[in-house]
């Protein structure tokens, strides 16, 4: 049995007349990608800012790994191990792409020092492992506002596991993304995730990329989970390739 790291239990959420999370019951397993699939408005992004601690629930609880982690703020619950990626521009574009990466894992790592040079901290070679693993690391020393945008997704990816999570919470990675590209990105991503072990939970829009790449896939539905389950039987489910899917 996998060990369950992230636990939802009930969680509630309501904005006006919208109930954005009507009882969401999840478990986030070691090892796995979890695929979130459902119509727009559906509420996956209101659970996942729920789970990262940037909106409270009104009922219901979160917990990681045993511990509740409801009420903690998001940098609380990265320091812990959940990371999220691709949530809000995270670069500064007018650093390098080492000195971004350097930067997110000496405040993770809490080296920051005023007498030592940022590119002289122990983080360095990490972090060049991780725009290797991730195949950016020609990119390197080019500032983050001259990167193509397929390099920018790249880049966030190393960023989010410079922070050493547990479980990586992505909100739509392949948006925006060619079609034909989105294969390789989300190629790169999981090996990625597999040999850092770490396990992740996306937000996904193309059924391909959730019948290739995840592991368990739960639809969302008016603040519900209609069905979690394998992709296989989820995605031949009738009643998801009708009103989800839109087959
Ligand atoms: N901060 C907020 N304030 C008001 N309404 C919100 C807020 N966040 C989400 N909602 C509403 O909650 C519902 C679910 O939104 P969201 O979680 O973004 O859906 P999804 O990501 O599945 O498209 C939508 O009706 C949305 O308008
Ligand atoms: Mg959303």
């Amino acid at each position: 049995m996998s060990r369950v790291l992230i636990s939802a239990r009930g969680l509630k959420i309501r904005f006006g007349g919208v109930i954005a999370a009507d009882g969401i019951d999840l478990d986030v397993l070691e090892g796995e990608n979890l695929a979130i699939i459902g119509p727009n408005g559906a509420g996956k992004t209101t659970f996942l800012n729920m789970a990262t601690g940037y909106l409270r629930p009104q009922a219901g609880t979160v917990s990681f790994l045993g511990q509740d982690i409801t009420a903690l703020p998001p940098r609380t619950i990265t320091k812990l191990g959940i990371a999220r990626a691709f949530q809000i521009p995270q670069l500064f574009l007018d650093q390098t792409v080492l000195e971004n990466m350097m930067i997110a894992a000496a405040a993770h790592a809490g080296s920051m020092s005023a007498f030592r040079h940022l590119l002289d901290l122990p983080e360095r070679k990490e972090v060049e492992d991780l725009l290797d693993l991730v195949g950016v690391r020609a990119f390197a020393n080019r500032k983050a506002f001259e990167l193509p945008e397929g390099q920018r997704k790249l880049v966030d990816i190393a960023l989010a596991l410079a922070l050493k999570p547990t479980v990586l919470l992505m909100d739509e990675p392949t948006s925006g993304v060619a079609s034909g590209e989105k294969l390789g990105l989300m190629d790169i991503l999981t090996s990625a995730l597999a040999r850092q072990k770490v396990s992740s939970v996306f937000v996904e829009h193309d059924m391909d990329m959730v019948e290739r790449y995840a592991h368990r896939v739960a639809v969302w539905s008016s603040g519900k989970i209609q069905v979690v389950g394998p992709p296989a039987e989820v995605l031949k489910n009738t009643e998801v390739r009708e009103h989800v899917i839109g087959i």
